[in-house]
Formats: C-alpha cells, structure tokens, sequence
C-alpha cells in the first residue's frame, strides 16, 4: 500500500506520546524513559515533520538554568540534523502537586501567579523554536465537589489568564495563537471547559477573540458520547479549528489515547474526509498540523511504541486515500445527489427574498403538499453503504 507520508502531510506527535513510559494508576511503567534526541531522530525517520511537547518533557521540573540551557541546545542540534520543527508547545499545569486544585483556576493565588509565570517561560522557549500555536489543556482546571469550586470566579480566573497571555504574547511579537483543549474529565471528576462547543463559547467572550481557538482531541469529545467528525464542522464553521488532536477512543470510558483510527474508524474516515476534501472545491478544510495525541499501549515495547507510531500516520493516509476514491466515484456523486447532499447549499430563500415574499408564495404553504414532500426517500442508507464499501475498498 503506498502509503509513503511527505512533509506536506504535516504530521506531529507530542513528546509525551511516543516518550510515555506507560506508567497508570494501577501499575508501573513497562518501558524505560526515551531520550528526546532519540525521540526526534526517531520521529523524523517515521514521517513526521514536527514534534510538540510540555516544558517538562524535555527540561525536567525544577532544572537548574545551566542544566536546562545544555538540553535546549541539544534539542536544537536535533531539529536542525533531521529538520525537524516545532509547530505547538504546551506548558505542564497538572504533574506537580502544587497544580494539585488547577494552575490558573486554582483557590489557591499564589499558585495561579506560579501557573502564569510557567506558561509564559514557555511561551518564550516556543517562540525561540518558531511555534505558532500555544495548547493550552487544563486538565486540572476543574472540581470533584461540587461546593468547593465557585465556577463563576473560575472561569473569571481563567479568562483572566489568558487575556494577560495574549497580552503578553502580542507585545513581545511572538504572534502566537491560543489552542484551548476541552476534555469532560480525568483527571478531575469534572474539567472546566469539558467540550468543544463549551470552549468556543468561552474563548469568544475573551478579550482578543481572534487569537483564540480550541484543539480538540477525538478521545475526549467521545468520552461524552460526542461525534466528533461533527464537532469538527462546528469548529470550522466558527473558524476555530486552530489545532487538532488525533487519537483514538472506543466511547465514553477512561482516556484511552489509542492509535488514530483504531476507535471509531467510520467516524476516523468522516473526519478526514473534510479535513482533506471538505474545503471549497474539495480542497483541504484545515491546514495546521495533523497531530497525534496517543499512548502506545503499555503492553508494547520500543519497537511497539515505532511501530504505533508509523500506524498512526498509516491510518490517517489509508483514510485519506479512502475518502479521495470515494469522492471520486461515479455512484457516489449519484447517491450523494439523489441524498439532496448539496442542495443544502441552497439558502432557503433566493438573493433579495424578504419574509414578505415567503409569506405571499403560496407554493411555499398554501399549495404545499407535506404529504407529498413526507413520502420522499432520502437514501441515506444506500449512501453510507458506499462510504463503508469504500472503507472496506469492496467496490
Ligand atoms: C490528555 C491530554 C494531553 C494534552 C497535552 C497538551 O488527555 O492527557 O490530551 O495529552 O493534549 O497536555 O496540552
Ligand atoms: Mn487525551
Ligand atoms: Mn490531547
């Protein structure tokens, strides 16, 4: 299968991913800790072009300055060896106990003084890297009791902290855009900003809305049972899609970070589909990074953790073949068609019409047949059959 991935495609992996030593609630690690030299050489042989990470993953909590000095050089050296860039960077809010209540939504202000002053070393150490794009996932933003987090004056903070970002970013001419990260829950019982929809909303009432998007992860918008290929729409709709995060989850239970793909892949294949092909004119709908956001399993070893890797950016090329052969297929503009598909396009009223007009048109009710118009087939069914023969390349 030709499948070979290019730098156009854009794929990243965060540090964390392929660098995760499997280490769960219940259970130690099974693999040893990966050097990010190794995890950039690696990275770069498997097809990706970019790499992402936490300032921890790479400079160890609590670093001495010259320390951390010599690993950023280090780093450096790699990117340039293998071209490798840095298109995201993302600040660790939630390892340490001191985020144990949140970073920016902790009760605790000195904490969140301490959270601002991280992200925005951070900031500073992207910039440097050429990143665009800062993520910002708050997974311990959020409560377990309901009485002991005053959500009003959460999300205040919150608002609070990225505005001062913004700030921040804007008069040191680092250009950045924000990427808020929604999940539902873990590790708190419930996350603030817990759905895509949730975090749109939000980032529109800041104060520079523009710089903001969401970079939302399949795993958890199907952890609240959410189709997530829909969800994607909404974004773009909303022109928010700023950033994305592609992993795999089999519905509402525990994170579970699987390979792309390997969850839902008939919602794996819509969600490529307009990636790739839903722009105007099938052109591509987004244009950032196609990034993975997975676990290896902890079963796996290294060899696991590069074949997993590889199998994340297999899935996402297969799909995209998939979808091109099926947009392209004659009996598949027929039923897309006889589905009413593109007619949607159609405003509901013509260029100029009032609701004056509407009013008058006694086609439109008066000489309207509902029962006619109830009786019609859509072929949905027919449809989607096709989708999956193609899934399937049974046609
Ligand atoms: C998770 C999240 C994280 C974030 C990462 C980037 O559920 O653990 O998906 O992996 O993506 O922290 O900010
Ligand atoms: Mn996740
Ligand atoms: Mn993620």
């Amino acid at each position: 299968m030709p499948v070979q991935p290019t730098r156009e495609d854009k794929f990243s992996f965060g540090l964390w991913t392929v660098g995760w030593q499997a280490r769960d609630p219940f259970g130690d690690a099974t693999r040893a800790a990966l050097d990010p030299i190794e995890a950039v050489h690696k990275l770069a042989e498997v097809g990706a072009y970019g790499i992402t990470f936490h300032d921890d993953d790479l400079v160890p909590f609590g670093a001495d300055a010259h320390t951390r000095d010599g690993i950023i050089a280090n780093f450096k050296k790699a990117l340039d060896e293998t071209g490798l860039i840095v298109p995201m960077v993302t600040t660790n809010l939630f390892t340490h106990p001191v985020f144990k209540d949140g970073g920016f939504t902790s009760n605790d202000r000195s904490v969140r003084r301490y959270a601002l002053r991280k992200v925005m070393r951070q900031m500073d150490l992207g910039a440097e890297l050429g990143a665009q794009t800062l993520v910002l996932w708050g997974g311990r933003e959020g409560a377990e009791y309901d009485v002991a987090k005053d959500i009003r004056a959460a999300l205040d903070r919150y608002a609070e902290a990225l505005n001062l970002l913004a700030q921040y970013s804007e008069d040191r001419g680092y250009g950045l855009r924000f990427a808020i990260e929604p999940k539902p829950n873990e590790p708190r019982g419930d996350i603030l900003l817990p759905t895509a929809g949730h975090a749109i909303a939000f980032v529109n009432d800041l104060e520079r809305p523009e710089l903001f998007g969401i970079n939302p992860e399949v795993g958890h918008e199907q952890m609240s049972n959410l189709n997530f290929a829909q969800g994607i729409a909404q974004a773009l709709w909303h022109k928010k899609l700023f950033h994305i995060d592609l992993n795999g989850q089999h519905g509402p239970k525990f994170d579970q970070d699987l390979v792309f793909g390997h969850g839902d892949l008939l919602n794996a294949f819509a969600l490529v589909d307009l990636l790739e092909f839903g722009g105007p004119q099938g052109a591509p709908a987004y244009d950032g990074p196609r990034h993975f956001d997975y676990k290896p399993s902890r079963t796996e070893d290294y060899d696991g953790v590069w074949e997993s890797a590889r199998a994340n950016i297999r899935m996402y090329l297969l799909l995209k073949e998939r979808a091109q052969a099926f947009r392209a297929d004659p009996a598949v503009q027929e039923a897309l068609a006889a589905s009413g598909v593109a007619e949607l396009n159609t405003p509901t009223l013509q260029a100029g019409e009032t609701y004056q007009d509407l009013l008058a048109d006694r086609s439109a009710f008066e000489d309207f047949n509902p029962d006619a118009a109830g009786e019609r087939g859509y072929g949905f069914v027919k449809l989607h059959q096709l989708a999956i023969d193609h899934v399937l390349k049974a046609n």
